[in-house]
């Protein structure tokens, strides 16, 4: 689907439909002229016989005579003018694409100014009409052998009456439908199945992606020997009850103009399964477990957004990546583990894998002398439980990075919550024969998580998402969500806009 502004006199294309966003309160008069096909008295009759009166979303479809230059119209109740907020915007997108859908619309002509009013801004609607398209109309289906080709929707036209907005307009498909294809990109890879998206697989797709870009980019991968030099052996532990070898791949974007001298850092859970280990999961939902991978797929989304859109920037992802499973070789409740920062870890539950994982990436990242450093897992069911998918648990050890990307949250769907880590939390983590545990107890999970973690990005400003809960939807829609590529991406625009670039 391709979005395209227009201004004036626009030869039209064929199989077209136009749009008009009607409100309750408008005189009919008015509408008699917007529309162009009926008289006042016609119009009317149709309301009247068509349920229309406060009905919100409802639709009216319109097959024209000669006279018209469109093939159909569509009118669609907004309700009263006054209180059509974002919210409603957004219901009314989604409605009209789906009876684009349902009725093969392939050329969709609307005017922004029907639904653009009070303060809202241009720049943020056509963002939104693109992010729900690309939501409504993702389907994996990558595995099944009869393959529907959707033929509908091919352009929208947005009329736009002056220079400014049209320059708004162009600037917000430029962004939107960049992010887009790392969103794609994530939810792509977190849909394949842990037989076929494995450790080896994740980590060549990171360095294949970016063949094209070796100039700003190149990508390292490292095996189980070289993560086993770097004295990684949290991270070891968790993959040896795996046949499957673990890797790391580290992605090194370093644009010539780049307004940071020290890298951002990116850092993403890679487990491609989590059985639990011998702390063995229930077998209800297990399936999802192939989803305990979204926080690396969601870096290599980030990096594919930002090499692609030449971002003067410098920025490292790094991705671990494993399985988590049991054979005469795993790691058992009990053991004591020494991790590259030094630190001991006991380990009383197999369960909670990705801090093992993260800790040794944490430290890692502390040689590049970071500027920041966004780590992003799906790590506890706590958080799911506490937020549901309405957000992603954020946790940070710098308030200004906290408000900055609260700030790049506000206007996308994309949402975070802040979550606490209070000192007390240090008491959970006690261990009476290594310097930590690596669970905290039955309550406060995500925190605690977030609390083991801070032991291990004391050296620079850091932030934890926990995507366990926006990551990918269950249920009858199951599918990755590519949550938080979105967020991140708008977090390095707002970046670039801050420095004036
Ligand atoms: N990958 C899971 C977290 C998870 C669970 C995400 C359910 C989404 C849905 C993580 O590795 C895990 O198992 N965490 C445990 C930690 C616990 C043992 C302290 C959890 O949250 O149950
Ligand atoms: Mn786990
Ligand atoms: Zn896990």
């Amino acid at each position: 689907m391709k979005i395209i502004p227009y201004q004036e006199n626009f030869k039209l294309s064929k199989n077209n439909c136009r749009v008009f966003g009607i409100y309750e309160d408008e005189d009919l008069c008015s509408v008699e002229k917007k529309v162009k096909i009926y008289k006042v008295s016609v119009m009317k009759n149709i309301f009247k016989y068509s349920n229309w009166k406060e009905n919100f979303g409802k639709t009216i479809f319109l097959h024209t005579n000669f006279q018209s230059k469109y093939d159909r119209i569509i009118l669609i109740n907004c309700g009263i003018k006054k209180n059509f907020q974002n919210n409603l915007f957004i219901l009314i997108i989604k409605k009209l694409f789906l009876l684009f859908k349902e009725n093969n619309i392939q050329n969709i002509y609307m005017n922004i100014y029907d639904f653009i009013f009070n303060k809202s801004k241009i720049y943020w609607k056509i963002r939104d009409i693109i992010n729900i398209s690309q939501d409504l109309f993702y389907s994996f289906k990558e595995y099944q052998s009869k393959i529907q080709k959707i033929s509908f929707l091919k352009k929208i036209f947005i009329k736009i009456n002056n220079e400014k907005d049209f320059l708004s307009c162009k600037k917000a498909i430029l962004h939107g439908c960049a992010i887009s294809k790392g969103v794609k990109f994530a939810k792509d890879i977190s849909n394949i199945p842990s037989n076929i998206c494995t450790p080896k697989y994740l980590v060549k797709k990171s360095k294949n992606l970016f063949k094209k870009y070796t100039n700003n980019i190149q990508v390292q991968l490292f095996n189980q020997n070289d993560i086993k030099n770097l004295r990684m052996n949290a991270f070891l532990a968790v993959s040896q009850g795996s046949c499957k070898k673990a890797y790391m791949s580290r992605m090194n974007y370093c644009h010539k103009n780049a307004i940071n001298k020290n890298p951002i850092i990116l850092i993403g859970k890679g487990v491609t399964f989590d059985s639990g280990g011998l702390s063995i999961k229930p077998s209800y939902m297990m399936d999802e477990m192939k989803y305990d991978m979204c926080g690396a797929a969601a870096v290599i989304g980030i990096m594919k957004f930002i090499v692609q859109s030449d971002l003067p920037l410098r920025v490292i992802g790094i991705i671990g990546t494993c399985e988590n499973m049991i054979n005469g070789n795993s790691l058992k409740p009990g053991d004591i583990i020494q991790t590259m920062s030094k630190k001991t870890v006991e380990i009383l539950n197999t369960d909670a894998e990705g801090r093992l994982i993260l800790c040794d990436l944490l430290t890692y990242a502390e040689k590049f002398d970071p500027m920041i450093v966004i780590d992003i897992a799906t790590l506890t069911g706590s958080c799911v439980a506490t937020l549901g998918n309405a957000a992603s648990g954020l946790f940070s050890n710098s308030k200004i990075l906290e408000k900055e990307i609260k700030k790049a949250s506000k206007n996308i769907h994309d949402k975070i919550w802040s979550l606490p880590n209070f000192k007390i939390y240090k008491k959970y983590l006690k261990s009476n024969f290594a310097d930590l545990l690596n669970i905290g107890g039955k309550y406060a999970g995500a925190s605690t998580a977030a609390y083991f973690l801070s032991y291990f990005a004391k050296k620079y400003k850091w932030v934890h998402l926990d995507i366990a809960g926006t990551a990918w939807r269950t249920g009858k829609n199951k599918s990755a969500t590519g949550q938080p590529v979105t967020l991140l991406c708008q977090y390095f625009l707002n970046l670039l806009k801050k420095n004036k670039l």
